[in-house]
């Protein structure tokens, strides 16, 4: 979603904001833009499209300066265009803005009748727009930012460059994050730490409502009620080395590969290899003790969270209720007292699990959260926190971030079953050892790419696509069909297997690959006797199971995927593998733009 970059120092703005934006590339963008300020001026470069046409503009004129601000432009309001582009700017005032103005048609009305004039479709150019009538109005632009801030209303992070203003930069932080950078006689603002890693370590993040105002020495942060405050500067983990896609043809083929690795890296932070056991970080709320688990995300952080409902109801027989951030925050649900609510999310900045969170804590829930990006606003705003270490996922088609997730909220089921006492040692040593064994056994599965990319072949040519499981797979088969909309744009559907007869079943005919994902369990014969209704009806089944599940299936499945022999608690994480390789050799073959698909962002900041 929508990235911000600013520079104020001694070298050139212009290249540092370019390269600032292509780090904040994964973040998904239509439009792109920089301003600069050259003597005095502002000049703007803006360019539909990728941030390689906007290098171009620049290259045939040159936007100097040592001051400036970087969009790139995910649009919300207004079509990808030029002139929707950002950054959005008067002759005095230019603004990067990363949110929602929702109160933006009352304030343009209000400065088209004092004698404004916008030129966009955009919410953002209000924001430029009303600083520029303070500014008329004789303000200078410290009290005119500070004016125009009390006046919005919404999610927003901006970035504010002065015409004359040579010594002066100001963001702006509500809803949506905003990260300072520390420099020697420079300094820096960008959406996450990503942005600014090649340039300092040094960042201190914007809290909830906070304005900062940079100069090249430093920087002034003050908090909603306009006080000025302290903000804890610390050094950021990031790499600063440009994150590339090795010998992978696309980052999601690189981190669909990565996976044993950052699984067996997430797995450390829990697992003990000298007792085989498994434990959690010191908790501030008692893991006994609660009554019930609220579990909150979107999209494929929400299958994770789906797949940790089954485990932690079977083995610590605890109560899950699950919802999709965008419901559950304006749903007013009840939550128990004591009660703990956990959040998960790759980037920790989902704006909707995020509101989540903070509806929770308002019900007094104790807040865990599971995260990738440290650093988070997810991270910062919760009791306790669980880090993936997936490392930085460039794709916008989350992979290793999914399964390290599973890795994790697996260790936290085992964790809690045993603080509950609904596992003997038996089990829990069962179950520890299933775990332990993940990260070899997706490297196995990552020999069956091949075969994935013949069966490729067949699906890419369906206009519908059927995934379909039961029990924990269930929320594999919707991840599965997730995967493949969104990368290769062919409508799928995941659904649990026995719901087949109750409406889906309709559907079936040879132009409808069901794509079948069965790991031997309790519910494996089901799983086979609806496949074979499909089959009997036309269906043509891809079926993913072990040498077992597949040997009984032989006759039936059009095509077979052989998983290896896993106990059934782990079997989520290892068949997360297939559908994903899958979905990208389908995009690979319909040639679409697997790493950035049309109209996705990576972290969905706006609601
Ligand atoms: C799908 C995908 C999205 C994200 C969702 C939540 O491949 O990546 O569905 O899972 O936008 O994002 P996070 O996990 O960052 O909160």
């Amino acid at each position: 979603m929508c990235g911000i970059v600013g520079f104020i120092g001694k070298a050139e703005a212009a290249p540092l904001l370019v390269e600032g934006l292509k780090r904040l590339e994964y973040r998904g963008y239509d439009s792109a833009g920089i301003a600069t300020l050259s003597n005095g001026v502002l000049e703007r470069r803006r360019a539909e499209g990728k941030i390689v046409n906007l290098e171009k503009v620049v290259q045939a004129s040159a936007a100097n300066g040592t001051i400036g601000i970087g969009h790139t432009r995910w649009a919300t309001h207004g079509i990808p265009n030029e002139t929707n582009a950002h950054p959005h700017a008067t002759d005095k005032v230019a603004v990067v803005h990363n949110g929602i103005i929702e109160n933006f048609q009352e304030l343009r009305a209000e400065l088209i009748e004092k004698g404004y004039t916008p030129y966009s479709e955009t919410d953002s150019e209000v924001v430029p727009m009303m600083i520029t009538r303070y500014l008329d109005e004789g303000m200078g632009p410290i009290e005119a930012v500070r004016l125009t801030l009390k006046r919005l209303e919404g999610a927003f992070a901006l970035g504010i460059l002065f015409a004359g203003e040579e010594d002066l930069l100001i963001g702006a932080r509500r809803g949506s994050p905003l990260a300072v950078g520390f420099g020697a006689g420079e300094m820096y603002l960008g959406s996450d730490a990503m942005a600014l890693a090649p340039l300092t370590k040094q960042i201190a993040y914007l809290d909830e409502g906070d304005w900062v105002v940079l100069n090249r020495e430093g920087a002034t942060f003050y908090d909603q009620d306009d006080q000025q405050v302290e903000r804890e500067v610390t050094e950021t983990a990031m790499s600063g080395a440009l994150i590339g896609k090795g010998e992978h043809r696309h980052y999601m083929l690189k981190e669909i590969y990565e996976q044993p690795q950052v699984i067996g890296d997430t797995l450390s932070s829990f697992f003990n290899p000298t007792t085989q056991t498994i434990s959690m970080p010191d908790f501030p709320f008692d893991l006994k003790e609660i009554p019930r688990l609220t579990i909150v995300a979107c999209g494929t952080s929400f299958y994770a969270g789906l797949v940790a409902k089954y485990w932690i109801e079977q083995y610590a027989r605890v109560g899950v209720e699950i919802d999709v951030a965008s419901e559950f925050r304006y749903r007013e649900a009840p939550m128990p007292d004591g009660g703990l609510a956990l959040f998960i999310s790759q980037s920790g900045e989902t704006a909707d699990t995020l509101a989540a969170l903070r509806y929770a804590k308002s019900q007094g829930q104790s807040i865990l959260s599971i995260v990738n990006v440290p650093e988070s606003s997810m991270e910062r705003e919760s009791d306790a926190v669980l880090h993936t270490h997936a490392g930085p996922e460039i794709g916008v088609a989350s992979t290793k971030a999914f399964t390290t997730q599973l890795t994790v909220l697996a260790c936290f089921a085992i964790a809690l079953a045993k603080a509950k006492g609904t596992i003997d040692e038996e089990c829990e040593a069962r179950l520890c050892k299933a775990i332990a064994e993940v990260p070899a056994r997706c490297a196995d599965v990552l020999n069956h790419d091949g075969t994935l990319r013949e069966i490729a072949l067949k699906v890419a040519e369906a206009r519908d696509v059927l995934y379909l499981g039961r029990g924990a797979s269930f929320p594999i088969a919707m991840e599965g069909a997730l995967k493949l909309k969104e990368i290769s744009y062919i409508h799928a559907e995941g659904y649990a297997a026995g719901e087949m007869k109750h409406g889906p079943i309709a559907l079936i005919d040879e132009s409808v690959p069901i794509i079948v994902i069965a790991p031997t369990d309790s519910n494996f014969e089901k799983t086979a006797s609806n496949t074979q209704e499909s089959v009997a009806r036309g269906g043509r089944v891809i079926f993913m199971a072990d040498e077992h599940g597949v040997q009984k299936m032989a006759d039936h499945a059009v095509a077979s995927v052989v998983m290896p022999q896993v106990d059934p608690f782990v079997a989520p994480i290892l068949y997360s593998i297939p559908v994903q390789l899958l979905a990208y050799h389908v995009a690979v073959h319909k040639g679409t733009d697997v790493d950035q698909p049309r109209n996705l962002a990576k972290s969905v900041t706006v609601e």
